[in-house]
C-alpha cells in the first residue's frame, strides 16, 4: 500500500460519515490553512445538499463545544485528544498537527492527519490538503484544489507527495497554473516589495533604498503582476542579494524565487498575495470576510485588501520597532511584547529572515495576564529540534498548554509563570540541539 492510500481510505470513510448527516457543525482555525480547510469542507458539503454552520478558532482550549450530532474539526483536534474523547457526537477530524496522544471516542471517530500514516503533515500535507481529499471522495470537488494549495502556501509547505498531487489535480482540472515567477503580492513595484512580510525584504519605511534598490536592477515602478520575463528575471537576482544581505535562512530563496502557483478559478490569481489577504483577516478577526472571498464573494474581496494593507503596515511598524528588543538565551532568541497585534508574524519574519541561527520565541502579554507564545526556528534546526514537543512540554510543565509543529509551534501560559517557561524552553531546545 504506497503512503496516499490509506488516506484516501479515511478520506473515504469520512466522506461516508458525513453522508450519514444532514447537517454538521464545522470548527477550524482561524489562520489561512484553517479558513481554507473551512472553506474547502463548507463548499463541499453545499455541494452534498448538505447543511452546516462554521465558527473560526484560535484553539479548542476553555471553548464550550455544541453537542450537534456530527462535529468535524479542521486544521485542529489532532492536538486535543482528551477534549475530542470526552465528545458525545460524531467526529470528523481533518488536520495536520502533530496528535498528543490516543484519541477515545463516545461515538465514530474518523481522524485524517497525515502524521497518522507516515505521511509528513509539517510539509507535505496541511489541513487544507487533508479537507481536499475528503472533498475529493465526496463529489466532484477537483476545482477546490485551488483552496487547498493557499493553506499550503500559508503553512510555507512544499509541493512534494500529496501537496504535489493536488497541485497537479488543479493543473489538471484547469483551476491552477504554475509558472517561473517570485513570491511577492500584487500591486506597483514598490508596494509589493516594501509591503511584503512573506518574504521579509526591510523596505518598508525606506523609500530613497527602494527607489536606488529599483533604479539599479533596472526596472520602473510597475504593476508586479505585469512585469515581463526579463524583469522579472533581474527582480529576482536583487531580490536573491538583498536577502543575502538581510541574512535570511537559504530555505527561503526556493520559496520565494522559482515556481510560483496561479489561481484561475477565484477573484485573485497571485496565490501569495491571496494567502496574505486571508492570512491578515484571520489575523484581525475578519474571519467571515475570508471565508465570503474563497467562496467567490466580490465585496468581501474589497474589504479584504484594506484589512490586509491595514495589517501589514501593523506588523511591518513593529518588527521595526522591536528589533532591539529581542533578547538572548543559551540556545534560544526570545523577545517579550505587550498587548502587541500579533506573535506569529513577527516571530517568524525574525526567525526566517534576520536572525535563523537559533529558534525564536516570541510572547505576547496580554492585559488579562494570559500570555500567547509563538516559537518559529528552520528546517534546518528543526531536523534535530521538535519545537512542537518543547511548546507542549514547557507549557506543561507551567500548567498551560502548547503543540504544533516541529518549526512553527505555540503555547499558552500565565504571565506569573513566563520565567519559569522561558528557563525550560531554553533548556529543552539545549538538549535537543546538543
Ligand atoms: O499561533 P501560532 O501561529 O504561533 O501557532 C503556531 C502553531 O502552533 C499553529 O499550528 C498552532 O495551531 C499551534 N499551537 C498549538 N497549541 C497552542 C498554540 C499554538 O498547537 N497552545
Amino acid at each position: 500500500m504506497n503512503l496516499g492510500s490509506e488516506i484516501r481510505e479515511v478520506a473515504k470513510k469520512a466522506a461516508n460519515l458525513l453522508l450519514k448527516h444532514d447537517f454538521a457543525r464545522i470548527y477550524t482555525h482561524y489562520d489561512a490553512d484553517g479558513i481554507a480547510g473551512g472553506a474547502i469542507v463548507a463548499k463541499a458539503l453545499l455541494r452534498a445538499g448538505k447543511s452546516f454552520q462554521i465558527s473560526f478558532l484560535k484553539g479548542l482550549n476553555d471553548f464550550e463545544l455544541e453537542g450537534d450530532e456530527l462535529l468535524i474539526f479542521v486544521d485542529m483536534g489532532s492536538g486535543y485528544s482528551e477534549k475530542i474523547s470526552s465528545i458525545d457526537s460524531n467526529v470528523i477530524i481533518l488536520d495536520h498537527h502533530k496528535p498528543d496522544g490516543e484519541i477515545k471516542p463516545k461515538k465514530t471517530l474518523v481522524h485524517l492527519n497525515p502524521h497518522l500514516f507516515g505521511v509528513d503533515g509539517t510539509y507535505e500535507l496541511s489541513a487544507s490538503g487533508a479537507a481536499y481529499f475528503f472533498a475529493r471522495e465526496l463529489g466532484n470537488n477537483r476545482d477546490l484544489a485551488s483552496i487547498a494549495i493557499l493553506g499550503a502556501i500559508g503553512d510555507k509547505q512544499k509541493f512534494l507527495g500529496l501537496n504535489g498531487e493536488i497541485l497537479m489535480d488543479g493543473v489538471n482540472s484547469g483551476c491552477l497554473e504554475v509558472r517561473r515567477g517570485i513570491s511577492l503580492p500584487s500591486g506597483k513595484l514598490s508596494r509589493s516589495l516594501a509591503m511584503s512580510i512573506e518574504p521579509y525584504l526591510d523596505f518598508y519605511g525606506k523609500e530613497d533604498e527602494l527607489r536606488e534598490f529599483l533604479k539599479r536592477a533596472g526596472l520602473e515602478d510597475k504593476e508586479f503582476d505585469e512585469l515581463s520575463a526579463s524583469e522579472l528575471q533581474r527582480l529576482a537576482d536583487a531580490i536573491a542579494l538583498r536577502l543575502l544581505k538581510l541574512g535570511a535562512y537559504e530555505g527561503v530563496f526556493e520559496q520565494v524565487i522559482g515556481k510560483i502557483v496561479l489561481v484561475k478559478n477565484l477573484p485573485v490569481r497571485n496565490s501569495s498575495y491571496l494567502v496574505d489577504i486571508i492570512n491578515s483577516c484571520g489575523r484581525l478577526g475578519a474571519t467571515s470576510t475570508a471565508f465570503s472571498i474563497l467562496l467567490g464573494d466580490e465585496k468581501a474581496l474589497r474589504e479584504g485588501i484594506e484589512i490586509e494593507e491595514r495589517f501589514k503596515r501593523e506588523i511591518l511598524e513593529e518588527l521595526a520597532k522591536r528589533r532591539n528588543d529581542i533578547r538572548e538565551g543559551f540556545c534560544i532568541r526570545y523577545l517579550v511584547m505587550d498587548d502587541a497585534p500579533s506573535t506569529s508574524s513577527i516571530a517568524t519574519v525574525f526567525s526566517r529572515y534576520l536572525m535563523p541561527d537559533k529558534p525564536l520565541v516570541v510572547l505576547n502579554v496580554k492585559k488579562d495576564g494570559n500570555v500567547k507564545v509563538s516559537a518559529r526556528t528552520t528546517e534546518k534546526i528543526a531536523r534535530k529540534l521538535d519545537l512542537a514537543e518543547v511548546m507542549r512540554m514547557s507549557a506543561k510543565k507551567v500548567g498551560g498548554v502548547g503543540g504544533g509543529h516541529r518549526v512553527a509551534a505555540g503555547a499558552n501560559i500565565r504571565k506569573e509563570n513566563l520565567e519559569e517557561f522561558l528557563k525550560e524552553v531554553d533548556r529543552l531546545c539545549c538538549a535537543m540541539l546538543a
